[in-house]
């Protein structure tokens, strides 16, 4: 056996949403995005092939331009990354290794725990409180010198639970100034809590916040993997040290750019899934399931026990959902049908399992 990091052995699998082995199947495990490429990037990037025996431009200086104008900060705070769990590899690699502690709330986003070991740190999962959300007093409470950098997942994947302004930043006073606090938002397109916290605001107001954005949710472009963090300067600097070489390829840069020249087109998109969130909920919470309030593109079933059973039978009814054996089971929101798919599914579970 050649010499390996025994840290890799603590490890948890990424587990990919399950893929449909039939076209009857509908997928709804991975958070992605219902709708079809629009038009006009999908000819963008048909244009950008001519290029693809060309290494992509590592600066991105158009894209990365753009961004800095859109979050109104200097190119030099945004980095990019191969999707934004290349940034988040970045940012914990940029600030924590071997004896140093990566926070977060748990259960959130699964990477979380793979890329703090990855890079030799040792993982800090909080539990969320029992309505679902960031428990950010027992989080301050769990800081410790060896506290390098904690994620604050906003809405929270799995649970779909919106912080609000004032909390994070209360939250935000009680962090050490050297401690990195990397506002994770993944779903902040959907998410219509006017109380909400705004990363980029808190990003102007502790210099010891980013803010991790990603186009793979509400831009729909998961496939071609890409995302930025908006980062202090020297922050980012070190991010681009630590970046995979030519990770975010030039299509995934130009179809980036073509889709925020299509923001009024996308929008359209996000508030049809949102209204179809919401459908979903108020229909689940008419069957009796007892379910919160998500301002994500997924909604959460708290379940325990019952979770492997009822995943088993939506997934007999052709519904591929996230279970967390134990724990519960995130719904993505998709095309209108799927969804009525898993709420006739999930109508048919015995009632005894809701609430
Ligand atoms: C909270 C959160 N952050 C980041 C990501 C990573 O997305 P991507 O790497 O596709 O940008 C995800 C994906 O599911 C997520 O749920």
């Amino acid at each position: 056996m050649v010499k390996q990091r025994s840290a890799l052995e603590r490890i948890p699998a990424y587990k990919q949403g399950a893929m449909p082995s039939t076209s009857d199947v509908v997928k709804l495990s991975s958070n992605e995005n219902p709708f079809p490429p629009l038009a006009s990037v999908r000819d963008a990037v048909a244009a950008e092939l001519e290029h693809i025996h060309l290494y992509p431009s590592m600066a991105a200086p158009e894209l990365t331009t753009r961004i800095a104008k859109l979050q109104g900060v200097a190119p030099e705070n945004i980095v990019l990354g191969a999707g934004s769990v290349e940034v988040a590899t970045q940012l914990v690699q940029a600030s924590a290794g071997e004896g140093d502690e990566v926070m977060f709330a748990w259960r959130s986003f699964e990477a979380y725990p793979i890329i703090a070991i990855g890079a030799g740190a040792t993982p800090v999962q909080v539990p969320l409180t029992h309505d679902e959300r960031h428990d950010l007093d027992a989080m301050a409470d769990a800081i410790t010198e060896r506290t390098a950098i904690i994620f604050v997942c906003n809405p929270n994947n799995p649970t779909g639970a919106s912080l609000t302004h004032a909390e994070v930043r209360s939250f935000l006073d009680r962090v050490p100034s050297d401690v990195l606090v990397v506002i994770d938002e993944a779903y902040e397109h959907f998410n219509r809590d006017a109380e909400t916290a705004i990363g980029i605001d808190l990003y102007r107001e502790y210099p010891n916040v980013a803010v991790l954005h990603t186009f793979s949710k509400a831009y729909g472009l998961a496939g071609l993997r890409i995302g930025y963090a908006v980062a202090q300067a020297d922050v980012a600097a070190n991010l681009r040290k630590v970046a995979v070489p030519f990770a975010v390829s030039a299509l995934a840069q130009t179809a980036a750019s073509a889709s925020l020249d299509a923001e009024a087109e996308l929008a359209i998109r996000i508030d049809d899934i949102v209204a179809e969130r919401d459908r979903v909920t108020s229909e689940l919470r008419a069957q009796g399931w007892n379910i919160g309030d998500s301002q994500a593109n997924f909604v959460w079933l708290r379940l325990g026990d019952d979770t492997t059973r009822i995943d088993a039978a939506l997934t007999e009814a052709g519904v591929l959902a996230r279970a967390f054996a134990g724990e519960g089971i995130r719904i993505t929101i998709g095309s209108p049908d799927a969804n009525s798919r898993a709420l006739t599914a999930l109508a048919g579970v015995h009632a005894g399992a809701r609430g």
